[in-house]
């Protein structure tokens, strides 16, 4: 059986890095992942995994790919030998913490430059062959923070790996039905309970628990959470 062509972006690190391991590494041997970064130059920490791993020979790939840059983005494209993409993931992105009167001028708009326009450019290149082909899959990884105002915690990260997985077989965009059906519902309690420990335990229970986030008024009563700020 033909293998799946993953093609991943922003694999110097993070989410995929270790998403292109886990699919470079899997049992099936039914993925070959291109992993791209925007710097050739970091990519030793992945391959060191993957030899730690025991990535068989041919699984995986890496090319360079700026997602700021069309023309490194075709480039990439031309280099991925079986002619086309299966699976894109569009990773690449960067974070922006703080308080917003401490950024400096350029940081939103660059912000904007990789995870929006970035992710933008990306499909612009590999869309049209997967209409064609009238068969493809993609996964872009969002935030939460883009529904809820707030960051996960840190463990939904570590359950990414089979996040990823189960989304790129589900017959429907399955994380955006996740995240709306079981995390909506909690926005409530943000206005319910202004201090945010309500939110904060129930958040918890979902994402530690895995229990139902139908009823939130369940949430057991939580302390106010240290910070002040509501990061979990
Ligand atoms: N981890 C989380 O809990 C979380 C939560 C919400 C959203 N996300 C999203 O998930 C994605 C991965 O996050 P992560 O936690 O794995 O962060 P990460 O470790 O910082 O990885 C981000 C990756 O994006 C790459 N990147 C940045 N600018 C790029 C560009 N112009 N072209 C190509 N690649 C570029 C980085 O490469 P360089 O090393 O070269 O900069 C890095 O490989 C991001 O889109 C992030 O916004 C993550």
């Amino acid at each position: 059986m033909a293998r799946s062509v993953v093609l991943i972006t922003g694999c110097s690190s993070g989410i995929g890095l270790h998403l292109a391991l886990r699919l470079a590494s899997h049992p099936s041997q039914s993925f070959k992942v291109y992993a791209t970064l925007r710097d050739l130059e970091d990519q030793g920490p992945l391959w060191e995994a993957a030899q730690a791993q025991g990535c068989p020979s041919g699984s995986l790939e890496t090319l360079q790919l700026d997602v700021r840059d069309s023309e490194s983005i075709r480039a990439a494209r031309a280099r991925v030998a079986e002619g086309r993409v299966d699976v894109l993931v569009c990773n690449a992105g960067r974070g922006m913490m703080g308080p917003l009167e401490a950024y400096e001028d350029h940081a939103v708009g660059s912000v904007l430059d990789v995870n929006v326009a970035g992710t933008v450019r990306v499909l612009q290149a590999f869309l049209p062959d997967m209409k064609r082909r009238r068969s493809g899959r993609v996964l872009v990884t969002g935030s939460m923070g883009g529904l809820m105002g707030e960051r996960p915690a840190e463990r939904v990260q570590l359950a990414g790996g089979g996040v990823f997985l189960t989304a790129l077989h589900d017959p429907q965009p399955a994380l955006r039905y996740y995240t709306t059906e079981r995390f909506l519902p909690l926005l409530r309690l943000r206005f319910d309970d202004p201090s945010g420990g309500r939110y904060l335990a129930a958040m918890r229970r979902v994402v530690f628990q895995e229990e139902s986030a139908e009823d939130p008024d369940d949430a057991p009563p939580a302390e106010p959470p240290a910070a002040g700020l509501g990061a979990p």
